[in-house]
Protein backbone atom coordinates (compact mmCIF):
# COMPACT_ATOMS: atom_id res chain seq x y z
CA UNK A 1 0.00 0.00 0.00
CA UNK A 2 1.40 3.37 -1.22
CA UNK A 3 0.13 7.01 -0.91
CA UNK A 4 1.36 9.62 -2.88
CA UNK A 5 0.31 13.06 -1.93
CA UNK A 6 1.64 16.27 -3.60
CA UNK A 7 5.57 16.29 -2.78
CA UNK A 8 5.09 13.22 -0.45
CA UNK A 9 5.23 9.84 -0.77
CA UNK A 10 3.96 7.45 1.90
CA UNK A 11 5.03 3.61 1.89
CA UNK A 12 5.24 0.58 4.54
CA UNK A 13 8.39 0.51 6.62
CA UNK A 14 11.08 -1.62 5.33
CA UNK A 15 14.12 -3.57 7.36
CA UNK A 16 16.05 -1.50 6.00
CA UNK A 17 14.88 1.44 7.40
CA UNK A 18 16.82 0.61 10.65
CA UNK A 19 18.87 3.39 10.45
CA UNK A 20 16.82 5.96 10.02
CA UNK A 21 14.32 4.68 12.95
CA UNK A 22 17.27 4.53 14.88
CA UNK A 23 17.79 8.02 14.76
CA UNK A 24 13.99 8.88 15.31
CA UNK A 25 13.67 7.04 18.27
CA UNK A 26 16.93 8.71 20.07
CA UNK A 27 15.36 12.94 19.18
CA UNK A 28 14.20 14.46 22.34
CA UNK A 29 11.34 15.25 20.85
CA UNK A 30 10.24 12.34 19.50
CA UNK A 31 11.06 10.66 22.76
CA UNK A 32 8.90 13.12 24.78
CA UNK A 33 5.85 13.03 22.78
CA UNK A 34 5.96 9.82 20.83
CA UNK A 35 7.06 6.73 22.49
CA UNK A 36 4.77 5.55 25.11
CA UNK A 37 8.21 4.17 27.09
CA UNK A 38 10.33 5.40 29.39
CA UNK A 39 13.33 3.02 27.65
CA UNK A 40 14.23 4.00 23.90
CA UNK A 41 12.93 0.87 21.82
CA UNK A 42 15.04 -1.12 19.60
CA UNK A 43 14.60 -0.35 15.96
CA UNK A 44 14.65 -3.67 14.83
CA UNK A 45 11.78 -4.60 17.37
CA UNK A 46 9.84 -1.26 16.41
CA UNK A 47 10.47 -1.95 12.82
CA UNK A 48 9.16 -5.60 13.11
CA UNK A 49 6.16 -4.29 14.84
CA UNK A 50 5.27 -1.91 12.70
CA UNK A 51 5.68 -4.48 9.95
CA UNK A 52 3.54 -7.35 11.44
CA UNK A 53 0.53 -4.69 11.69
CA UNK A 54 0.09 -4.90 8.32
CA UNK A 55 -0.27 -8.71 8.18
CA UNK A 56 -2.66 -9.01 11.26
CA UNK A 57 -4.33 -5.89 9.93
CA UNK A 58 -3.82 -4.45 13.41
CA UNK A 59 -2.29 -1.34 12.07
CA UNK A 60 -1.13 0.64 8.93
CA UNK A 61 2.02 2.11 8.92
CA UNK A 62 3.90 4.13 6.71
CA UNK A 63 7.41 5.99 6.36
CA UNK A 64 6.62 9.53 4.86
CA UNK A 65 9.40 10.06 2.26
CA UNK A 66 9.88 12.95 0.34
CA UNK A 67 8.65 11.75 -3.34
CA UNK A 68 11.40 13.06 -5.28
CA UNK A 69 14.51 11.78 -3.19
CA UNK A 70 12.80 8.70 -1.31
CA UNK A 71 14.47 10.18 1.76
CA UNK A 72 12.72 9.42 4.85
CA UNK A 73 11.06 12.18 6.75
CA UNK A 74 8.72 10.90 9.06
CA UNK A 75 6.32 8.38 10.56
CA UNK A 76 2.51 8.01 10.61
CA UNK A 77 0.31 5.41 12.10
CA UNK A 78 -3.28 4.36 12.10
CA UNK A 79 -4.00 1.70 14.64
CA UNK A 80 -7.57 -0.28 14.39
CA UNK A 81 -9.57 -1.68 17.06
CA UNK A 82 -12.42 -3.36 15.20
CA UNK A 83 -15.12 -0.73 15.95
CA UNK A 84 -14.79 0.99 12.98
CA UNK A 85 -12.71 3.78 14.70
CA UNK A 86 -8.87 4.42 14.14
CA UNK A 87 -6.00 6.28 16.06
CA UNK A 88 -3.52 7.92 14.43
CA UNK A 89 0.14 8.75 15.90
CA UNK A 90 3.28 10.48 14.17
CA UNK A 91 6.47 12.02 14.38
CA UNK A 92 8.79 13.78 12.15
CA UNK A 93 12.67 14.06 12.06
CA UNK A 94 14.15 17.26 13.33
CA UNK A 95 15.37 18.29 9.86
CA UNK A 96 12.08 18.18 7.89
CA UNK A 97 9.85 19.70 10.94
CA UNK A 98 7.84 23.15 10.28
CA UNK A 99 6.99 22.78 6.37
CA UNK A 100 3.82 20.82 6.31
CA UNK A 101 5.09 17.36 6.34
CA UNK A 102 3.12 16.17 9.15
CA UNK A 103 0.10 18.46 8.17
CA UNK A 104 0.13 16.85 4.45
CA UNK A 105 1.00 13.48 5.95
CA UNK A 106 -2.29 13.57 8.22
CA UNK A 107 -4.78 14.70 5.56
CA UNK A 108 -3.51 11.96 3.02
CA UNK A 109 -3.85 9.47 5.37
CA UNK A 110 -7.09 10.49 7.21
CA UNK A 111 -8.81 10.20 3.42
CA UNK A 112 -7.04 7.10 2.90
CA UNK A 113 -8.09 5.22 5.98
CA UNK A 114 -12.02 6.31 5.64
CA UNK A 115 -11.40 5.36 1.79
CA UNK A 116 -9.49 2.17 1.65
CA UNK A 117 -10.25 1.06 5.64
CA UNK A 118 -13.84 2.06 5.57
CA UNK A 119 -13.42 3.49 9.49
CA UNK A 120 -16.10 5.88 10.75
CA UNK A 121 -13.89 8.04 13.36
CA UNK A 122 -10.37 8.71 13.53
CA UNK A 123 -9.40 9.73 17.10
CA UNK A 124 -5.94 11.51 17.62
CA UNK A 125 -4.69 12.40 21.25
CA UNK A 126 -1.62 14.85 22.44
CA UNK A 127 -0.44 16.11 25.04
CA UNK A 128 -1.71 19.78 25.90
CA UNK A 129 2.08 21.01 25.80
CA UNK A 130 2.31 20.18 22.41
CA UNK A 131 0.64 22.83 20.67
CA UNK A 132 2.70 21.78 17.24
CA UNK A 133 1.19 18.53 17.46
CA UNK A 134 -2.19 20.52 18.23
CA UNK A 135 -1.59 22.46 15.14
CA UNK A 136 -1.38 19.48 12.88
CA UNK A 137 -5.07 18.57 14.34
CA UNK A 138 -6.74 21.26 13.89
CA UNK A 139 -5.24 22.09 10.33
CA UNK A 140 -7.12 18.95 9.18
CA UNK A 141 -10.34 19.33 10.77
CA UNK A 142 -9.97 16.86 13.82
CA UNK A 143 -12.45 18.73 16.65
CA UNK A 144 -11.04 18.97 19.95
CA UNK A 145 -13.65 16.82 21.67
CA UNK A 146 -12.14 16.03 25.10
CA UNK A 147 -9.60 16.81 28.22
CA UNK A 148 -8.42 13.57 29.21
CA UNK A 149 -5.86 12.87 32.10
CA UNK A 150 -3.33 9.69 31.66
CA UNK A 151 -0.89 7.81 33.38
CA UNK A 152 3.03 9.55 32.19
CA UNK A 153 4.34 7.57 29.58
CA UNK A 154 7.58 8.25 31.49
CA UNK A 155 6.13 5.54 33.91
CA UNK A 156 6.18 8.82 37.01
CA UNK A 157 3.44 8.99 39.12
CA UNK A 158 1.80 11.95 37.94
CA UNK A 159 -1.22 12.39 35.49
CA UNK A 160 -0.64 13.92 31.57
CA UNK A 161 -3.31 16.14 30.02
CA UNK A 162 -3.96 15.63 27.02
CA UNK A 163 -6.51 16.64 24.23
CA UNK A 164 -8.53 14.00 22.54
CA UNK A 165 -9.71 15.17 18.91
CA UNK A 166 -11.58 13.30 16.52
CA UNK A 167 -12.55 13.27 12.73
CA UNK A 168 -15.64 11.92 10.99
CA UNK A 169 -15.81 11.31 7.16
CA UNK A 170 -17.22 13.92 4.56
CA UNK A 171 -21.07 13.74 4.50
C1 LIG B 1 4.42 17.60 16.05
C2 LIG B 1 5.16 17.30 14.75
C3 LIG B 1 4.75 15.93 14.26
C4 LIG B 1 4.78 18.36 13.73
O1 LIG B 1 5.37 18.02 12.49
P1 LIG B 1 5.61 19.12 11.35
O2 LIG B 1 5.82 18.42 10.05
O3 LIG B 1 6.66 20.06 11.80
O4 LIG B 1 4.19 19.81 11.35
P2 LIG B 1 3.60 20.80 10.27
O5 LIG B 1 4.76 21.58 9.65
O6 LIG B 1 2.69 20.05 9.37
O7 LIG B 1 2.71 21.75 11.16
C5 LIG B 1 3.24 22.32 12.31
C6 LIG B 1 2.17 23.24 12.85
O8 LIG B 1 2.47 23.44 14.21
C7 LIG B 1 2.66 24.80 14.43
N1 LIG B 1 3.65 24.89 15.49
C8 LIG B 1 4.92 24.46 15.48
N2 LIG B 1 5.48 24.69 16.68
C9 LIG B 1 4.52 25.28 17.45
C10 LIG B 1 4.47 25.75 18.76
N3 LIG B 1 5.53 25.66 19.59
N4 LIG B 1 3.31 26.29 19.22
C11 LIG B 1 2.23 26.36 18.44
N5 LIG B 1 2.20 25.91 17.17
C12 LIG B 1 3.35 25.39 16.69
C13 LIG B 1 3.13 25.37 13.11
O9 LIG B 1 2.90 26.76 13.00
C14 LIG B 1 2.21 24.59 12.17
O10 LIG B 1 0.90 25.12 12.22
P3 LIG B 1 0.12 25.58 10.89
O11 LIG B 1 -0.06 24.35 10.08
O12 LIG B 1 -1.17 26.11 11.41
O13 LIG B 1 1.02 26.59 10.24
C15 LIG B 1 6.70 17.35 14.94
O14 LIG B 1 7.05 18.57 15.55
C16 LIG B 1 7.23 16.21 15.75
O15 LIG B 1 7.53 15.15 15.21
N6 LIG B 1 7.33 16.39 17.09
C17 LIG B 1 7.82 15.32 17.96
C18 LIG B 1 6.88 14.11 17.99
C19 LIG B 1 5.45 14.51 18.25
O16 LIG B 1 5.16 15.46 18.94
N7 LIG B 1 4.53 13.71 17.67
C20 LIG B 1 3.12 13.91 17.88
C21 LIG B 1 2.70 13.19 19.13
S1 LIG B 1 0.95 13.44 19.46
Amino acid sequence: MEITAGTLHLRPWRAEDAGVVGAALRDPEIRRWATASPEIPDEQAWLADRIEGWADGSSASFAVADSTTGGVLGHIRVRTRGDGVGEVGYWVLPAARGRGVAGHALGAVARWSFACLGLSRLDLRHAVANPASCAVARRNGFALARLLAQPSPTGEDELVEMHLHTLVPPA
